[in-house]
């Protein structure tokens, strides 16, 4: 009898998602993966008086200064190369203005920056060296981003040949070999074996705040996948991919195999989803498993949030895992 109360309250619960909350009160802050304290300074942020720009420019950057999951900020997924880059971005739902840098070398905030390319230029996204370039002409330190733990990840990494890496079709053999790789005349298109890559190596902060009056602002800040190739950018510079604002319909942000999701523009679609009127939850969810219908073995999540300040989470494994802060609880917790 009570066994079978419990799965009755179990299948509830995986029914209305275990990962969806009943919260609907302005404003939310709502965040990727168990980053508490960047949750908190957005919080803290809007009850001070600040914007919503400022939440998630100021809850974003806590994890680049907190170097959250070594994911996120200096010191943290040493390339190829054994240097740590940056990629971020910051929406504005009102505006619909994007400002992001992707491959930002040597500039610790790098949401701060994105923020300048808003409020300073007429671009989008800016990349590499020059990006570092604009960085220091607004005023943000030139410094070195590598660390002992990001010289040890990667001294690791040449000392155990190389592995694991992104190259296919080259000589030497990339699953046995370092570099430097030619191409093979003759490519195959196998498919990639995504269990090379750890999951604990893309755990992006992707965050979504909508204010009292109804301002949604989506964020991300991530150093990108370890040991990537030089110059690769994922997701989370991207707007649609790794996230997106729209004060009329939501925000949602994304983490996981970058180079996967940033293909099927997930966090668009989830917005889109959420215009509609679909639960943010199963927004998420159908993101998630459009994905997994070309790419069964992908992993990442999606955080969805609607205008009327309901929000829900889903990852490849459909569970959950975030920290949010919102008006109904006037507290914040974390999911998963
Ligand atoms: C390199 O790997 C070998 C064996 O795998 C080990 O004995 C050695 O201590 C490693 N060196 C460094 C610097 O990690
Ligand atoms: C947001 O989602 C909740 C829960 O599904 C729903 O009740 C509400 O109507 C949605 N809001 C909008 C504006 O669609
Ligand atoms: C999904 O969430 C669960 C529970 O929080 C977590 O243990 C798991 O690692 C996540 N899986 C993926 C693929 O993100």
């Amino acid at each position: 009898m009570a066994a079978a109360v419990v799965r009755i309250v179990l299948i509830a619960l995986q029914l209305a998602g275990p990962c969806g909350a009943a919260g609907a009160a302005l404003p939310v802050v709502i965040n990727t993966w168990a980053f508490r304290k960047a949750t908190e300074t957005a919080w803290r942020t809007l009850q001070l008086g600040g914007s919503e720009l400022d939440a998630v420019e100021k809850g974003c950057g806590q994890c680049e200064i907190d170097q959250c999951d070594g994911s996120v900020g200096y010191g943290g997924s040493p390339d190829e190369s054994g240097e740590t880059t940056l990629d971020a971005m910051i929406m504005n739902g009102n505006t619909m203005e994007v400002g992001a840098v992707a491959d930002l070398r040597h500039v610790k905030n790098a949401i701060g920056v994105a923020r300048k390319v808003i409020e300073h230029t007429k671009h989008t996204l800016l990349v590499g060296e020059s990006a570092s370039l604009f960085a220091v002409r607004m005023g943000f330190p030139y410094e070195d981003l590598t660390t002992q733990r990001s010289l040890s990840v990667y001294s690791r990494w040449l000392n155990q040949s190389c592995q694991p890496n992104y190259w296919k079709n080259v000589v030497p053999d990339s699953s046995k070999s370092c570099g430097p790789y030619k191409r093979l005349e003759k490519v195959s298109f196998e498919e990639e074996t995504i269990s090379q890559r750890n999951i604990h190596n893309h755990d992006t902060i992707g965050m979504v705040v909508i204010g009292k009056s109804g301002t949604v602002v989506s964020g991300t800040s991530t150093n990108g996948g370890v040991h990537k190739i030089p110059g690769r950018v994922g997701d989370s510079p991207i707007a649609g991919a790794g996230s997106y604002a729209d004060s009329t319909a939501g925000g949602a942000a994304a983490t996981g195999d970058g180079d996967t999701m940033m293909r099927f523009l997930p966090s668009y679609q989830a917005v889109e989803y959420m215009r509609m009127g679909t639960d943010p939850t199963v927004a998420c969810q159908k993101v998630i498993s459009r994905i997994q219908q070309h790419v069964p073995k992908f992993f990442g999540a999606v955080i969805c949030a609607n205008t009327t300040g309901s929000y829900g989470d889903l990852n490849s494994s459909q569970s959950c895992m975030f920290t949010q802060c919102d008006a109904e609880t006037t507290g914040c917790s974390h999911e998963g």
